[in-house]
């Protein structure tokens, strides 16, 4: 029998939240950080007490929209609008101390790694937006302080939340696929270059396409694939349009950003070896000259049968016939932008609070990284394969 009626919602009183709360500070309060926001707040477990930016709009936002006081905010002055310190998270840790748990680093790429090390060494718990950094070298020190800190670090990667990706993991755990054999990961925005923040500055993220939206569904092929050794990659990027005037003239979603400071790649081409044989190929870009405003998938081929994502397809062979299954029913409210934020963010302070495995640890954001910057390794030399170390 259904537990609840479903053609009448009862909407009765919810239980009173009675466990330990997560005290987080966010550290940039920007874009992102307003869907971390929403989804803290719809969480019993969290309280939001602290924020870090090095603008007093943003932290405006944080007193108004979200309550947090005024002396808990850090790095710009509200009167006077000037930006007090680029390094603000340490005055946060020393003036909050024992008030604050964990941190929620939503700044960009390039101010990943300091907050993370010094907040984990302080004992602080540390979510990071992805990419987890900008260099691996900046990884390592993040898993390491987390590490010596004895505290938990999770990196932002939401695909592997998707209903359909949940579906293809059990089919894989199964046996469906057989061994995994090549995956084709496919990010393209035909024009999508962001156009706030410093997503077009390498020297502030670490890249283009690649790091930015590339990332995600290399991070979810990879851990489809059961997170083989990456050994050698082989890469080309190109800039074509992002720095030029007249591409900005073109109608699309986000017209008018910086050419004049962009320097990442507009469209990159890739290939990730594995120690198991498999292969990885990448096609991820902000500008490129394809039919589709925007593509976002992987496709995967094993020995016995293969798939998509994220549509949850799978090809195989049954009773003598080639099949085509697709899902009948994902929970498409499962799919959605602010229920994948919710349950990731979610993952991160189930596993501070109660110590429960981590989604995307450290070690797997680390993981990636040395596959991003492989494939920019690569492409530096002209697209020569290099070792992934
Ligand atoms: N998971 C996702 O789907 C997703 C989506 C968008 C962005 N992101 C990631 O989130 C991060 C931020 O992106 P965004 O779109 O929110 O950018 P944004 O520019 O809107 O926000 C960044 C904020 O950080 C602040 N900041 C910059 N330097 C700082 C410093 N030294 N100390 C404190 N604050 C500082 C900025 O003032 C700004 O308010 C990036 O790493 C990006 O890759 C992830």
């Amino acid at each position: 029998m259904a537990n609840e009626s479903v053609s009448v919602k009862m909407d009765g009183p919810k239980a009173e939240y009675k466990g330990r709360k997560l005290r987080v500070a966010i550290v940039g309060c920007g874009g992102i950080a307003q869907t971390h926001l929403k989804a803290h707040k719809e969480n019993p477990a969290v309280e939001v007490v602290a924020g870090v930016d090095v603008r007093a709009d943003r932290l405006a936002v944080m007193r108004d929209k979200w309550g947090v006081p005024e002396s808990a905010l850090f790095g710009a002055d509200l009167a006077s609008g000037k930006t007090l310190s680029e390094t603000a998270w340490r005055d946060m840790l020393r003036k909050m101390g024992d008030k604050i748990d964990a941190v929620d680093v939503c700044t960009p790429n390039g101010w990943h790694c300091q907050p993370v090390v010094d907040c984990c060494r302080a004992g602080k718990h540390a979510f990071v937006e992805k990419p987890m950094a900008m260099a691996v070298a900046e990884g390592r020190r993040m898993v390491a302080a987390a590490k010596a800190g004895g505290v938990k670090l999770s990196v932002g990667f939401q695909q592997r939340y998707r209903p359909a990706f949940e579906s293809l993991v059990e089919a894989r755990d199964a046996g469906v696929f057989g061994d995994i054999l090549f995956v084709k990961v496919r990010r393209l925005r035909r024009r999508g270059i962001p156009n706030w923040g410093v997503f077009g500055r390498k020297e502030l993220q670490g890249g283009g396409p690649v790091i930015d939206v590339g990332v995600h569904y290399i991070e979810c092929a990879y851990e489809f694939m059961g997170c083989p050794k990456p050994v050698a990659a082989s890469a080309m990027t190109w800039r074509y349009l992002g720095n030029r005037e007249e591409a900005t003239h073109v109608r699309c979603p986000w017209p008018g950003w910086d050419w004049k400071t962009y320097t990442v790649e507009d469209l990159a081409v890739g290939q990730v070896r594995f120690d198991n044989g498999a292969i990885m190929q990448i096609e991820t870009s902000f500008a490129a000259h394809v039919k589709e405003n925007d593509v976002a998938e992987f496709s995967a081929m094993g020995t016995k049968g293969g798939c998509q994502f994220p549509t949850g397809e799978i090809f195989t062979d049954q009773n003598g016939t080639m099949v085509n299954v697709a899902p009948a029913y994902l929970d498409p409210a499962g799919d959605g932008w602010d229920a994948l934020f919710a349950r990731k963010l979610g993952n991160w302070v189930d596993g501070c609070l109660k110590g429960t495995e981590l989604g995307a640890s450290g070690e797997d954001g680390l993981n990636v990284q040395r596959i991003l910057n492989g494939l920019y390794d690569s492409a530096a030399l002209g697209g020569r394969e290099v070792a992934i170390r």
